[in-house]
């Protein structure tokens, strides 16, 4: 197990957490999609992480795909606006698209996506999320078909998730000490 970063407060989900996660998002994904060559959508950049996982748990054939977006900037709080900084290179039409995020918060990044990608005329499109926030009394703008963990409503890091670009190399999901952000 990797030593914890003196930022990080606790352990969420650690490695092996995450492989066994992963491990069963891509079983479901291989059973649901065999035949169908799914174009995996990379949100980048948190998802960049689970993502390069994900496609090697994926046992069928799939492609994969990026756009990058971006709705916090560098500070802790969604802005609500998403400005899309790289358009995918595929045609998306008739495909099986499944949407890869590392987290789902408000769910504003997701939605604003899906209803971009829709108009593209897709075959399929579903998200998966490798973690949703429990936020209390509030649910997120898209429901994922497939999900790996639910973590706290805290500012979590680590596994493709940052705070100002940071952090986003540690190996497992942490919830960083508030010393570190404020
Ligand atoms: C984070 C995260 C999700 C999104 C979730 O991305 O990676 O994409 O916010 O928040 P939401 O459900 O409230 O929209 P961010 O905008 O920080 O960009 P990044 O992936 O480059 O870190
Ligand atoms: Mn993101
Ligand atoms: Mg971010």
């Amino acid at each position: 197990m990797a030593e914890m970063h003196p930022d990080v407060e606790s352990v969420v989900l650690s490695e092996e957490d995450i492989h066994r996660i992963v491990s069963r998002m891509g079983r479901q994904i291989s059973e649901d999609y065999a035949d169908k060559n799914p174009l995996i959508v990379a949100v980048l950049r948190g998802a960049f992480v689970f993502t390069a996982d994900l496609m090697r748990a994926i046992t069928v054939p799939c492609s994969v795909d990026f756009m990058a977006v971006s709705s916090y900037g560098d500070g802790v709080k969604s802005s609500g606006v998403v400005r899309i900084v790289k358009d995918l290179d595929t045609k998306v039409e008739g495909r099986h698209i499944i949407v890869a995020e590392d987290i789902l918060d408000s769910g504003l990044t997701l939605s604003y996506l899906v209803k971009l990608l829709q108009s593209r005329k897709p075959a399929s499109i579903e998200i998966a999320a490798f973690s949703i926030k429990d936020i209390p009394n509030h649910t997120p703008a898209v429901t994922p078909r497939y999900v790996g963990a639910h973590v706290p409503d805290a500012f979590v890091v680590g596994y493709g998730l940052d705070y100002a670009e940071r952090y986003r190399n540690l190996p497992y999901v942490g919830i960083l000490k508030p010393e570190a952000y404020s």
